[in-house]
């Protein structure tokens, strides 16, 4: 085993490049110190980084897939955040060593005749590489990029070289993005790539519901706020909530049906929370629904989805939930586990 290559599959990195690429943005260069490739990857996938103690963060993955020696990340200044921007724009510096997870991705590009790209702000991470393997697919493609202002939008000078394939459109002059012109009409053919700020998801979302099943694909790095559907089907005992809503929470069995055992979930427990208080150890990293590290497979019984991550059409057929946020429908679910 390499020494940059921890026992838990995460790697040490070092920072070999940090440069300012936008108002409040900076792109980071991460390399292995002993010189080993890294992980292969593929465009829309995204690594944790372990800042410091109990400072984990999702970024996107914004270099060249086929560079085996670098991995680039931009990371947007969120001063009302919760500290890992500061800290990558504030304490990291060249040189520093950090932690990072295998690349994950639960964004791929799926084939597709056509392919209609929105990115919003920093959200133009994880679709650098796509609009890259789209150009060199030959596929037809186009990138629709908003941001509040010219100098706040990031890797612009990546971007101009594939012309009027790319409208960048900083809203101080333009306005909001015009997503009925570009969504109202569903297209068959083409497959939507969304990733940016919560409003312009919700907003592409709501604007795709009538697009075939499968059509649109969107990264969220933040949770999903919880809403009306959410409450439909939960139980009744308890509540809780991320956001303006409270849900009402049940009581619930896990059994593990690799060994049969039975662990109960209270109300004030996650699923997660609880088969670590009875010792079963399940990989975490988001802890929130965004990630997918959690991922664990369903054998019997309906779950309560609560993640960011998967599509409806996925919830129905995957099999799988995230066990630090999803919850049961059923008073018995079995885990692959
Ligand atoms: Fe990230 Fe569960 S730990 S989705």
């Amino acid at each position: 085993m390499s020494a940059s290559v921890l026992g838990d599959g995460r790697f040490e990195l070092v920072v070999a490049a940090k440069e300012r690429v936008a108002e409040a943005v900076v792109r980071v260069v991460l390399t292995r110190p002993d010189g080993v490739a890294l992980p292969t990857w593929t465009p829309g996938a995204h690594i944790d980084l372990i800042l410091a103690d109990q400072l984990v963060r999702q970024y996107s993955l914004c270099g060249d897939p086929a560079d085996g020696e670098r991995w680039e990340i931009g990371v947007l200044h969120e001063p009302d955040g919760r500290g890992g921007s500061r800290h990558v724009h504030q304490v990291l510096d060249v040189g520093d060593q950090v932690t990072a997870s295998a690349p994950r991705n639960n964004f791929q590009l799926v084939p597709a005749p056509e392919y209609l790209f929105l990115a919003g702000g920093i959200g133009i991470t994880p679709i650098l590489p796509m609009v890259r393997a789209a150009q060199a697919a030959g596929a037809t493609w186009r990138l629709v990029y908003g941001g509040r202002r010219h100098a706040s939008m990031a890797f612009l000078d990546r971007l101009a070289q594939y012309g009027s394939r790319v409208t960048i459109h900083p809203e101080d002059i333009h306005g909001q993005l015009d997503l009925a012109s570009l969504l109202d009409i569903p297209r068959p053919d083409v497959a939507v790539y969304c990733c940016g700020p919560e409003g312009l998801l919700a907003a592409v979302e709501s604007r795709c519901s009538a697009w075939p099943a499968g059509s649109l694909h969107v990264e969220r790095f933040q949770p999903r706020p919880v809403g009306a559907d959410d409450i439909a089907g939960a139980g009744t005992a308890g509540t809780a909530g991320t956001g303006d809503v409270a849900v009402a929470l049940s009581e619930f069995d896990v059994v593990l049906a690799q060994s049969g055992r039975t662990v109960r979930v209270p109300t004030s427990l996650s699923v997660l929370e609880a088969l670590e208080a009875a010792g079963v150890d399940v990989l975490s990293s988001c802890r929130e629904g965004v990630c997918g590290t959690c991922e664990t497979g369903v054998v019997e019984g309906e779950p309560d989805h609560r993640d960011s991550i998967l599509t409806e059409e996925e919830r129905a057929a995957s099999g799988l939930m995230m066990v630090c946020v999803s919850r049961s429908r059923t008073p018995k679910l079995v885990l692959d586990l």
